[in-house]
């Protein structure tokens, strides 16, 4: 069943029905004023760090699950009936209802007797604040006199706090009110220098900023007494729950419309000027103004939305593709370089299933994301990478994740995941073949931030390299530390105690468990290292570490293989983790995956069976699951893995972060039907027809669903912020379409299915436009180039002559 439909033209996804399964939201901004915002209006704002600067507040876990929210009411001051055009929070049936969720923008519509409402919400580019516009029409046959409310709850800024200490907050809160806006100031008297304000562009008939006014005593949102009773009480808040609500009346002729703009935003005073007169104590409120008297006016939002709209057509248009599948044009065209980008501004700090107040940027998470996000903000990848190298630790370890705000290394998780090191690599060579920016590696960087302790980044990914050989277990192969890839996995943990962290909490000494996945890892972070040591003229160190990975591949061969497929691990007894002799958890995704991926077993078939053994253990067709058969009870000797209930997250669920490893494992083996299929169970436009079974928005990616042994398989969760995101574009523009950047130029080696006659690609790539079309000839993966007419040996595209603009190429596929 669906809820909606894709209108690809305008880059939107329409919901026509407001009772979706879960909220399905969008995010709003993409520099540093940022907002989620679900289909019915739920979400909340805030500037930079989603727990430190909270602006709007919001009750996770709520019932409904989605409320609160950025909201308008209309009133009907004839008859007093009243409802709200997004449906939230009263529920009224609406007679038509529509949400646009567009490139960082949200539309949401909807007619309610002969009254039509539509809210399009935005942040501009290069602002701090979000635009409502919102545009009431009467179709009705008679004049309409009617009321509009906002409303919005201000958060006092730490969200944590906020939603804790109730003994401090509830006396704390104060706002001021100059000209109908209400300017948020709570701890603004003290140490902060900043406030956020809500503005309206019509002359109002009144206003709320204390919460119980607005909603009246045991009452709720969808029947606020401010809004039942047609008038507001311009209430003032000291203490308890500052508001921002404004009432506008407005009568309308048969047909006509109105416009109604509200500004939302966040500001901040140089300290010295943080008060006006300077010895008072109220708020500076010049360059908010000049900001609020731009945005009032509707033809500036207009204005304002239109940059938006062409910035997010450049980004997109930096490649496009043409293929026979519409799921896949509509996700690589639009909605999973989108996503790519949210999981860059957000990291893994919030959505609809990560709070904000959790999770700083991971190390891992975040190298690994950028192979998603590279090509479009190539200069925000650079500074990525300089911050995240920056918390890289003298050993070549990692701090596990870091704080926006501050970029310093988060203590409390520390660091000691062996696989970190790794994506540091993979990161900075995605980087340098995507720009040819190798002057990055010279750039000075400290070490855990130090001053004083900075190398060239190149040394970073000497000590990345050296970590894991400093760190070889019993059998050869990587030690595991708290956890590899899978944060749940965690042989050296061994609590038994309620409530303690499985991923910082070590009771070995870890020298024994081992990690067959980093060994995997270990050969991808090599080889890409030993290319750039060749490109820096350093022949002899390129030839050690290619000596190093040539062990450890024949180390995987030897420890690693199982009969049938790859092995997972060794456990603090160097017991197999991941083998026919396990009870439970014989076989892992992540080894087949990676392991064929880096392309262990290739020449002799070992690659071949182990994707075979996949197929038939572990792919069902929502995609495929992480391990089988799945843990029933919890092993103290494996951790967080077998604390999930069976087919859940880590244990068993279809993680869907990892199907792309063995997407691009099976074009390594050459067999683009079974790549495509994978990448098609998985693909959230072609699950579209099973909404009310996957129930995440069919638009983006969610990190998990549900896998066979649970019982609601096929059920997606924790949409949005997922290296799923980055994975499966990397895996289907670079290896199944075969679009892929090289050091030397791009490379066209397109594994895609049988049936396909071909396919087309514009791709930008350092400032030249790639017009390329693939055309098969035959059913084999065998590349044929014409490059501007000409034949070219092999299947990399030559780097064009300074100044070209663009470029033609043919290949035919044999
Ligand atoms: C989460 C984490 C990621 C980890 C994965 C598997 O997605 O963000 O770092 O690799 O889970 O445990
Ligand atoms: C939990 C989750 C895992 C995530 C980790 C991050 O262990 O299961 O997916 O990576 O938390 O801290």
């Amino acid at each position: 069943m669906k809820y909606g439909y894709f209108d690809d033209q305008k880059r939107e996804y329409v919901i026509t029905q407001p009772d979706t399964p879960l909220p399905w939201i969008n995010y709003l901004g993409c520099q540093a004023y940022f907002g989620i915002i679900s289909n019915t209006a739920g979400g909340y704002s805030f500037y930079r760090d989603a727990r430190l600067r909270r602006i709007t507040r919001y009750r996770y876990n709520n019932a409904p699950f989605d409320l609160g929210g950025r909201y308008v009411y209309l009133r009907d001051d004839a008859s007093g009936e009243f409802w709200s055009p997004s449906w939230q929070p009263t529920r009224h049936k609406l007679e038509e209802y529509s949400c646009r969720q567009g490139m960082g923008y949200t539309t949401i519509g909807s007619k309610y007797k002969g009254i039509e409402a539509r809210t399009r919400y935005f942040v501009p580019l290069d602002e701090n604040l979000e635009i409502w516009q919102l545009t009431v029409t009467n179709l009705r046959e008679q004049a309409a006199e009617l009321s509009v409310f906002s409303v919005i709850e201000f958060c006092l800024w730490d969200a944590q706090d906020d939603s804790t200490n109730f003994q401090r907050n509830f006396s704390i809160g104060q706002v001021e009110i100059e000209d109908g806006v209400i300017y948020h100031k709570t701890e603004y008297r003290e140490r902060r220098d900043h406030f956020a304000y809500f503005a309206c562009s019509e002359k109002l008939a009144g206003y709320e900023s204390q919460r119980e006014a607005f909603l009246g005593a045991y009452r709720g949102w969808e029947n606020p007494v401010a809004v039942e009773r047609g008038h507001e009480t311009n209430s003032v808040a000291h203490g308890w729950a500052p508001v921002g609500s404004h009432h506008v009346k407005i009568s309308l002729k048969p047909g006509e419309s109105r416009q109604v703009v509200f500004v939302l935003g966040y500001q901040e005073n140089p300290r010295e000027e943080k008060f006006d007169p300077p010895d008072s104590q109220i708020i500076n409120k010049k360059s908010a103004k000049a900001v609020i008297a731009k945005y009032r006016v509707a033809a500036n939002a207009d204005a304002a939305f239109k940059k938006l709209t062409d910035y997010w057509n450049e980004l997109l248009g930096l490649c496009q593709v043409d293929t026979p599948d519409v799921h896949t044009n509509r996700m690589v065209n639009i909605w999973n370089a989108y996503q790519c980008m949210a999981t860059f501004n957000m990291s893994r700090s919030a959505s609809f299933y990560e709070s904000g107040i959790g999770r700083g940027l991971g190390f891992r998470d975040s190298n690994q994301d950028l192979l998603g996000f590279v090509h479009m903000v190539p200069e925000r990848a650079r500074e990525r990478i300089l911050d995240l190298a920056a918390t890289q630790l003298p050993s070549g370890g990692a701090y596990h994740q870091y704080q926006p705000l501050t970029k310093r290394g988060n203590n409390d998780v520390g660091s000691g995941f062996n696989d970190d090191p790794h994506w540091l690599i993979i990161g900075v060579s995605a980087y340098i073949k995507e720009t040819g920016d190798w002057g990055i590696l010279d750039e000075a960087v400290p070490y855990d931030n130090a001053a004083g302790s900075e190398t060239p980044l190149y040394e970073h990914l000497q000590r990345s390299f050296r970590y894991t050989l400093e760190r070889l277990g019993p059998h050869g192969l990587p030690l595991i530390g708290r956890a590899d890839w899978n944060d749940c996995l965690n042989l050296n943990c061994f609590s038994d105690t309620p409530g303690q962290s499985f991923q910082t909490t070590t009771n070995k000494e870890g020298k024994v468990a081992e990690s067959v996945f980093i060994a995997g890892l270990f050969l991808v972070a090599g080889r890409e290292l030993a290319d750039i040591a060749k490109h820096r003229g350093l022949g002899k160190e390129a030839c050690s570490y290619l000596c190093e990975v040539t062990k450890m591949e024949k180390t995987i061969r030897e420890h690693g293989w199982d009969g049938e497929w790859f092995i997972r691990a060794y456990d603090d007894f160097s017991r197999k983790v991941g083998s026919k002799e396990n009870a439970e958890g014989k076989i892992f995704i992540e080894t087949q995956g990676f392991c064929t991926l880096a392309g262990v077993g290739l020449e002799d078939g070992l690659a071949a069976r182990a994707l075979e053994s996949t197929r038939k253990m572990l792919a069902t067709k929502h995609g495929i699951v992480l391990q089988q058969p799945a843990y029933s009870k919890y092993y103290l000797e494996y951790g967080e893995i077998s604390s999930y209930p069976p087919g859940y997250k880590e244990n068993a669920g279809i993680f869907c972060h990892n199907n792309p490893w063995v997407m691009i494992g099976e074009t390594r083996v050459g067999n683009g039907d079974q790549a495509h299929d994978y990448y098609t169970r998985i693909n959230p436009s072609a699950r579209e027809e099973i909404s009310e079974v996957h129930r995440c928005e069919p638009y983006v990616y969610a990190q998990m669903i549900a896998g066979r042994d649970a019982a609601t398989h096929g059920e997606a969760k924790n949409s949005w912020l997922t290296g799923t995101a980055a994975w499966n574009y990397y895996a289907i523009t670079q290896w199944i379409l075969g679009i892929r950047t090289s050091f030397d130029g791009l490379l066209i080696a397109p594994v895609i299915p049988k049936s396909w006659k071909g396919f087309k690609v514009s791709r930008k790539f350092r400032g030249v436009t790639y017009q390329i079309e693939v055309q098969r000839a035959g059913d084999g993966n065998q590349v044929a180039l014409e490059v501007n007419g000409a034949a070219v040996q092999g299947n990399l595209v030559p780097l064009p002559a300074a100044g070209t603009k663009t470029v033609s190429v043919k290949a035919t596929l044999r």
